[in-house]
């Protein structure tokens, strides 16, 4: 397995420099107590991108990535642009492009649910029993990269899928089922009308027969969308197109309470690269209220995924210590609450912290 060495670190807009930084702080507390050695470069993208060089996503900013290990990132977005429908470069833009550039074409987003904030679910506790689910959105194909037209009174977007750029995430949302217990894997699409619906099927049902340890449904995603809600725990593995996997990862981002608690990560032909799923959040920027917890949980999955186990157990136990003991930000708490570099402080030290049963009297 590679070693994580160097991380590309991309902060990008609104409250992303604060999650950020309270990751960095967290990666140090790892990298000193297991003497890892881990080298970030920092680079611009988003809507500051714009601002600094005109470009959201500067030639550097390409190049460092491609020659990283592991890219984390912040949040990409900035109000100005979202209503000024004639803009010509958006933040936006950068983002997808860094994802075609690097060709993460798995956006990977398991739903975790922590039972001390099931309280603050919209859904009540006995729906939300035994859910975990990890979602695998298609990323760099599908209506956000089809062929685009405006004119002054029509547009288009074409939705567009090759059979293997279906098989690819196909097969490794079919060996995340393989490995975990339910083994259940669900394909989200709309093959009662889309044409591109109906090629995912037959890709599945073809890559089922190579698979016949894993349970396979198809939903459509407007049963999925209901299904979510009414019954969130019956997904294991969900796999989908580019957009009915932006819309149902949104959905099931609230089930546990806060979207601020779901990190992501994104694999492909590159390094993969780890992002919270919530967006920039402008109204709390530079405030210190964000929570950055989302964003430490993508350093967990970064930290898995390079065989780390003990440094990811250490980041999900201090995350679940401090919910545990109501060490919280804002959103997740009125009574109070701490901030954002608070939390990450807090984070940071019971990650270095030698022994796990110390956390109570840390806190
Ligand atoms: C996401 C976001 C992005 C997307 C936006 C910011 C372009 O909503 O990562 O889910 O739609 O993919
Ligand atoms: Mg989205």
């Amino acid at each position: 397995m590679k070693k994580l060495n160097k991380i590309t670190i991309l902060k990008g807009d609104g409250i992303g420099p604060e999650i950020v930084d309270q990751a960095i702080q967290v990666l140090d507390a790892i990298s000193e107590k297991y003497g890892h050695d881990f080298a970030y470069d920092e680079r611009l993208i988003g809507a500051i991108a714009i601002d600094e060089t005109g470009n959201p996503l500067p030639d550097d900013t390409i190049a460092s990535c491609q020659s990283a290990d592991a890219i984390l990132l912040g949040a990409i977005g900035d109000p100005k642009y979202d209503n000024d429908p004639n803009a010509v470069v958006r933040p936006e833009q950068g983002l997808l492009k860094l994802r075609k550039e690097l060709g993460l074409f798995a956006n990977i987003r398991p739903v975790r649910i922590f039972e001390n904030l099931k309280h603050l679910s919209v859904l009540k506790p006995e729906v939300l029993r035994d859910v975990d689910m990890v979602i695998y959105r298609e990323l760099t194909v599908g209506i956000y990269f089809g062929d685009k037209e405006k004119a002054a009174d029509q547009a288009s977007d074409v939705c567009h899928y090759h059979r293997f750029e279906i098989e690819r995430i196909c097969r490794l949302a079919f060996e995340e089922a393989r490995r975990r217990d339910r083994k259940r894997l669900c394909l989200i699409d709309k093959a009662n009308v889309l044409d591109t619906s109906r090629l995912w099927r037959e890709v599945v049902q073809r890559m089922s027969k190579e698979f016949v340890d894993v349970t396979v449904d198809y939903l459509f995603i407007d049963n999925a969308a209901m299904q979510m809600i009414l019954n969130p725990s019956q997904f294991d593995v969900i796999v989908t197109s580019n957009m009915f996997g932006d819309i149902i990862s949104d959905e099931a981002s609230v089930l546990g309470g806060s979207i601020g608690l779901l990190p992501s990560s994104s694999a492909g032909e590159s390094a993969r690269l780890y992002e919270p799923v919530h967006g920039s959040y402008p109204q709390a920027a530079g405030k210190d209220i964000a929570n950055p917890m989302a964003t430490i949980l993508s350093v967990e999955m970064m930290m898995r995924d390079f065989g780390m186990v003990e440094e990811a157990d250490d980041i999900k136990h201090a995350v679940t210590t401090c919910i545990d003991n109501n060490q919280l930000t804002i959103d997740l708490i009125k009574k109070n609450p701490i901030s954002c570099s608070q939390l990450g402080d807090t984070i940071a030290s019971l990650v270095t912290s030698d022994s796990r049963v110390d956390y109570g009297i840390l806190i």
